[in-house]
C-alpha cells in the first residue's frame, strides 16, 4: 500500500510541476502581449516586432534587462525586418517580475531549456546602467553587450599607413598594443577610416583534432596565419564579399592565430569562420553579416566624431555630390563633403556626420545621403567649379596631409597652379583656408552657388553668410589673380544664419 500511495505520489507530482506556469507568463500576457503578441508574433501587420525567431530574445539576457530598464528607440532589426518605432521603459514591473518575463520569452522563443537570468544579474544591470536617462538605440546595445568570441589573449596591433598591398608587419612599429578583451577579431574599436593596419594575435582551443576549413572576406587585404604556417592569402584591395578558403590539419588543444589586415580607402570589413570538417561554422569575427546576408543594411552606423574625439574622414560615394568624394566630419557637429574630381568643397551641413551601415556590409553600391541636416551646396553644383583665364580649370588631386587631430589639407592643382586647402570649423560655421603657388601668372575664378547675390554679398544657398580676404566677387564668381613664383592666400569665411 504504501509503494502504491509513493508512486501515486510521484505520479502526481511529476505532471503537476511540468503544467506549472512560468510566473513570467503572466506577466507577459499583462504587460507584453498588447505590443509583442500573445504568442509572440508581433502586432499591427508587422507594425512590432516579433518575439518569435527574433535574435534579441535568443541573445543575451542582459541586453533584454536594459531595454526593458530604459525603453529602446530607434532602428532595430529583428527576424529580418527593421522597425523603427519606441518601446517605452517597462518602469512598472518589479525587478523580480523583470527577471521573470526575460526568463519566460527566452524559454518559449529563445530557445532556452531553463531559467538563466537570475535577480543578482538584473541588479548588477540597474547598477551599470544607473545614470541612463535615454532608451536605448539598437546600435548602442551591440556595441555596450558585444559578444564573447573564441580568443583567448587577443592582442591588437594597430599601424598607420597607405598600403595596396600587406606589408611586412613585422618590420613595422605598431601605434599601438592592447588587448582585445572581447576575444573576437573586430574592426568596432579602431577609430580610423582608412590607411591603416591591424594584427591580431592569440590563441584558440580546439576540442578535436582533424582537418578545419577556414573562409575569409576582408575589405582591403589580409592574411591568415595558424601556427605560423599561412593558410589564407586574401592579399590585395578588394571587397569583403569576395571569399577564399583555405583548409588545415589541426590538432587537439590550443592553436596560435595571427591575422594580418591593412584598409585603403572606403568599406572596411572582415569576415572569417572555420569548422571542423564534421562539425558547423564557427565566427573568429564579429563583423560576419556580410557573408550571411548581404542584403541586411538594417541598423544604421551613426559616424558621428565624439565631442571631444579625432575628426573622421569617409571615402565612398555620398548623396548630392561627384562620384569621387570625401566627406569629412568634425566633433561638434559640422561636416563637409570635399569632390576630389573638381577640387571643390561641394556641400556642407550641420549635426550627424555619416551612416556607415550601407558601405560598411556590401560593397559600396548607391549613394548614401549624409546623416545630418542643413544641407548646402557651396559650389555652381554641376558646373565647373574653378575657371583659369576664364575656362573650366584641369583638376589635378595630389591627396590629403592629417594634422594631429585627423583634419585634412587638400592638395590638388588646376592647370598647373598648386592649391592647398584646408577647413576650420569657426564659432558660428567654418573657414576655408586657401593657398595657391604658380610658375606662371593666371586668373583664378571660384564660381559660387547660384543663390548667392553679388548685389548683397551674403547669402550662400539661403543660409550661410560669406565673407571673402583679399579678393574680388564679379557676379557669382569670385576672382583671384594669381601672380608669380608667389605663394597667395584666400581666406573665406561662411557663417550659418540659421
Ligand atoms: C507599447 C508597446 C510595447 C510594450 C508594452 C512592450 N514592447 Fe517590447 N518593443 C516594442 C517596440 C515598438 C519595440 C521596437 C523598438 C524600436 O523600434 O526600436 C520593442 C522591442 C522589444 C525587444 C527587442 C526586439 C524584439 O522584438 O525582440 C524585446 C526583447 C522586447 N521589446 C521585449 C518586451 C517585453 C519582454 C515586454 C513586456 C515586459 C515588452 N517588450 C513590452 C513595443 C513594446
Amino acid at each position: 500500500m504504501q509503494t502504491i500511495l509513493r508512486r501515486l505520489c510521484i505520479l502526481l507530482a511529476v505532471p503537476l510541476v511540468a503544467n506549472a506556469e512560468h510566473p513570467g507568463k503572466q506577466v507577459y500576457t499583462q504587460l507584453c502581449a498588447a505590443c509583442h503578441g500573445a504568442n509572440g508574433e508581433g502586432v499591427g501587420n508587422g507594425a512590432f516586432p516579433p518575439m518569435k525567431n527574433s535574435e534579441w530574445v535568443k541573445g543575451d539576457n542582459k541586453k533584454i534587462a536594459q531595454i526593458l530598464l530604459h525603453g529602446l528607440k530607434g532602428p532595430v532589426s529583428v527576424a529580418g525586418k527593421t522597425y523603427d518605432l519606441q518601446m517605452p521603459a517597462q518602469g512598472a514591473l518589479s525587478s523580480q517580475q523583470k527577471v521573470d518575463v526575460i526568463n519566460y520569452i527566452q524559454q518559449q522563443w529563445g530557445g532556452k531549456k531553463k531559467d538563466t537570468f537570475t535577480i543578482k544579474m538584473m541588479e548588477e544591470e540597474i547598477k551599470r546602467s544607473s545614470k541612463r536617462k535615454k532608451p536605448w538605440t539598437a546600435v548602442e546595445l551591440e556595441s555596450a553587450f558585444p559578444k564573447q568570441g573564441l580568443f583567448k589573449n587577443l592582442l591588437i596591433y594597430e599601424y598607420k599607413g597607405s598600403w595596396r598591398k600587406l606589408p611586412d608587419f613585422t618590420k613595422l612599429k605598431a601605434e599601438s598594443v592592447e588587448e582585445e578583451h572581447h576575444g573576437s577579431i573586430s574592426l568596432r574599436n579602431i577609430q580610423r577610416n582608412g590607411y591603416f593596419g591591424v594584427v591580431w594575435e592569440g590563441s584558440i582551443e580546439l576540442d578535436k583534432a582533424g582537418k578545419y576549413f577556414f573562409e575569409l572576406g576582408s575589405d582591403d587585404g589580409s592574411r591568415l596565419i595558424i601556427n605560423g604556417k599561412e593558410v589564407i592569402n586574401h592579399d590585395g584591395t578588394h571587397g569583403v564579399g569576395i571569399i577564399k578558403k583555405g583548409t588545415a590539419n589541426l590538432d587537439k588543444g590550443e592553436q596560435q592565430i595571427r591575422f594580418e589586415y591593412f584598409e585603403y580607402t572606403g568599406d572596411r570589413a572582415i569576415s572569417l569562420r572555420f569548422k571542423h570538417e564534421s562539425g558547423g561554422w564557427q565566427w573568429l569575427s564579429d563583423e560576419n553579416k556580410a557573408v550571411v546576408n548581404k542584403k541586411k543594411a538594417a541598423i544604421p552606423i551613426d559616424l558621428t566624431p565624439k565631442a571631444d574625439g579625432q575628426v573622421y574622414i569617409y571615402n565612398n560615394f555620398i548623396e548630392g555630390m561627384n562620384a569621387r568624394a570625401v566627406a569629412v566630419g568634425f566633433p561638434g557637429g559640422f561636416s563637409y563633403g570635399f569632390g576630389t574630381s573638381n577640387g571643390e568643397l561641394e556641400l556642407v551641413w550641420k549635426g550627424k556626420f555619416m551612416n556607415a551601415r550601407r558601405h560598411w556590409t556590401s560593397r559600396g553600391k548607391g549613394f548614401e545621403r549624409p546623416f545630418g541636416d542643413t544641407l548646402t551646396t557651396l559650389s555652381g553644383e554641376k558646373k565647373a567649379a574653378w575657371l583659369v583665364n576664364g575656362a573650366p580649370a584641369k583638376v589635378r588631386f595630389k591627396g590629403y596631409d592629417l594634422d594631429k587631430v585627423g583634419n585634412p589639407t587638400f592638395r590638388y592643382t588646376l592647370n598647373g597652379v598648386e592649391v592647398r586647402e584646408k577647413v576650420v570649423p569657426t564659432e558660428g560655421g567654418f573657414d576655408r583656408e586657401l593657398s595657391f603657388q604658380s610658375k606662371r601668372a593666371v586668373n583664378l575664378e571660384l564660381v559660387l552657388n547660384p543663390a548667392y547675390d553679388a548685389a548683397t554679398p551674403n547669402t550662400v544657398g539661403g543660409n550661410l553668410n560669406l565673407e571673402v580676404e583679399g579678393t574680388k566677387v564679379k557676379g557669382a564668381t569670385l576672382v583671384k589673380p594669381i601672380n608669380v613664383s608667389k605663394s597667395e592666400n584666400l581666406k573665406l569665411s561662411y557663417t550659418w544664419t540659421k
